[in-house]
């Protein structure tokens, strides 16, 4: 199927999700734990992921999908085949807490390279979807490459537990900055990078965290590396930083100095 078919599809599953996600704030939620107190899982990422899949499954017999909430294995993947990763709801926290401040994402890949990826702001109504072909689209505008800032010009989004621990010397990395921001969703921070809100975004995420993002982010010009420069592997969990190239380079330069 071409590529504008596919992303007419996929957004019209997503403004479906949405729908359910609204529908549920008028009743109370099931919320578990996962690894900790602090990694909840709700009927609502259940749900929104049993929906996505369904429908992918229907229209992409072959496609081999990865979703969160399915606990998936993350070794036997053909990469000539496409690849679904699905993150039905990023930022389960702010959903259950705050019901602000969480995304949809969905990336698409085929042999390791991105090719469509999707983050739907759900209670702003902001999708933000594109890729390599057709460029970075917030809804129906197009977005432009963000300025190429140094580290010293602009805001840095983290994750809240790499700085509290000053893993790769964030601390310091965050004082050469202007500011640190904490959204605590990294497709709300990612967003935050494409549109040139800040300059950049380090945290350990999982591949659903990621592969979104990852898609818009490189269509865009900007750089998604390992903490210490490398490419991160689409299925593995890495310390990443999605930043803009300047700031890239004074991040890992900063995170690798001795003190
Ligand atoms: C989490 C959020 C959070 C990030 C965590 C993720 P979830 O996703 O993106 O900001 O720091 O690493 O796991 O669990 O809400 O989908
Ligand atoms: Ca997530
Ligand atoms: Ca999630």
């Amino acid at each position: 199927m071409e590529t504008e078919k596919i992303n007419q599809l996929v957004i019209g599953w997503l403004k479906q999700a949405r729908k359910m996600i609204l529908a549920s704030f008028s009743r109370k939620l099931t919320v578990e734990t996962k690894t900790s107190r602090n990694d909840l899982v709700t009927e609502l990422d259940r749900q929104v992921e049993g929906f996505l899949v369904q429908h992918i499954k229907a229209n992409f017999p072959t496609a081999q999908i990865i979703s969160e909430e399915s606990r998936p294995k993350l070794k036997k993947f053909d990469p000539k085949q496409p690849l679904w990763i699905i993150d039905p709801i990023d930022g389960t926290m702010n959903f259950v807490k705050t019901h602000h401040d969480f995304a949809i994402m969905i990336g698409i890949y085929q042999q390791n390279q991105g090719k469509l990826g999707y983050i739907y702001d759900v209670m702003n109504d902001r999708l933000y979807h594109g890729g390599p072909e057709k460029g970075v689209f917030c809804n129906q505008q197009r977005l432009k490459p963000p300025a190429n800032l140094p580290l010293s010009q602009g805001l840095l989004e983290v994750g809240a537990l790499t700085l509290l621990y000053d893993r790769f010397h964030l601390q310091r990395i965050v004082l050469a900055s202007n500011g640190v921001r904490i959204y605590g969703s990294a497709g709300m921070q990612i967003i935050r990078v494409l549109t040139g809100q800040v300059v950049g975004y380090v945290s350990h995420l999982k591949p659903w965290d990621l592969a979104a993002g990852r898609v818009l982010a490189e269509t865009l010009g900007l750089t998604v590396k390992t903490i210490d420069g490398s490419v991160p592997d689409v299925l593995s969990s890495v310390d990443v930083l999605v930043a803009t190239k300047n700031a890239q380079e004074d991040i890992v330069r900063m995170a690798q100095a001795p003190y």
